[in-house]
């Protein structure tokens, strides 16, 4: 479970990039997190793992504190950033392992698990290549790899679409679900409003550092009657706070 509690954050003084925002993403759920360009959702995201600091507000990642017990709440989920470029002088297999160390996980079962992931993603050839001939793809490949390692309950993944062929997007997508289907929680940015469409359980609409929506893809029809798809409904919402900016 993820609870954002009245979070703001400014990068530039008097201009508020989050602004007072609340969120909830339950046990058992996914939840997507959609916005325009430079709505915020990746600044959320970074102040949900920990790697920015709020000015204001507090974030629990299964009710730990990030700013008051960071390595408590930093143990509760794995992270997937939207750019993987990460530790690319290194083999994928290097990286993976150094991982695994870092998680203590012991080397029968780290291996076995290194094993079992790298083939679902089909990079599991190319592990004693270092991750700097990676395509962007593959990179990314990687890095979800690495955040599985641990199993975390919580995922948390920024753009994790973005660059993965059909296959690859489709297990992620199945994992995702499973993972859900546990109990756990996936909290996860995209742009791609079908597939928050399909895959969602409830998401979130964010604009100009503020929470526009929340809820299930349902509930939005309901409060939005005229609309068909998602698509629609999402440019409703962001226009018209563009249109309530500019008055
Ligand atoms: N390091 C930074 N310094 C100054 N301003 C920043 C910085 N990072 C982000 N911003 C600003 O904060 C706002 C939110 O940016 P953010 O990257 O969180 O958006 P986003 O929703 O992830 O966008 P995208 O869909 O393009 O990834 C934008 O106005 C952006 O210009
Ligand atoms: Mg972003």
């Amino acid at each position: 479970m993820i609870q954002i509690s009245h979070v703001s954050k400014s990068y530039v003084k008097g201009k508020k990039s989050i602004d007072n925002i609340n969120l909830e993403v339950r046990n058992g759920e996914i939840f997507g997190f959609l916005g325009p360009n430079g709505a915020g959702k990746t600044t959320t995201i970074k102040m949900i793992t920990g790697i920015l600091n709020p000015d204001e507000g507090d974030i629990f990642i299964d009710g730990r504190s990030i700013k008051s017990e960071p390595i408590e709440a930093k143990k509760r989920f794995g992270f997937v950033p939207d750019t993987p470029d990460m530790f690319l002088r290194l083999k994928g297999i290097e990286y993976l392992n150094f991982l695994a160390d870092i998680y203590e996980i012991s080397n029968e079962e780290g291996k076995e698990r290194i094993k079992k992931l790298t083939q679902k993603f089909e990079i599991h050839d190319v592990l004693q290549n270092q991750i700097q001939t990676y395509s962007h793809g593959m990179r990314q490949k990687i890095v979800i790899c690495g955040v599985l390692l641990n199993n975390p309950k919580n995922w948390i993944l920024d753009e994790p679409m973005v660059g993965l062929d059909p296959k690859s997007s489709y297990d992620l997508k199945e994992m995702m679900r499973e993972h859900a289907k546990q109990g756990n929680t996936v909290f996860f940015s995209t742009h791609v409003l079908e597939v928050a469409e399909k895959l969602c359980d409830r998401f979130a609409i964010i604009d100009k550092g503020q929470i526009l929506f929340v809820g299930t893809y349902e509930e939005m029809k309901e409060k939005f009657k005229e609309k068909a798809s998602l698509e629609e409904l999402f440019l409703e919402i962001t226009e018209k706070n563009e249109n309530e900016e500019n008055k």
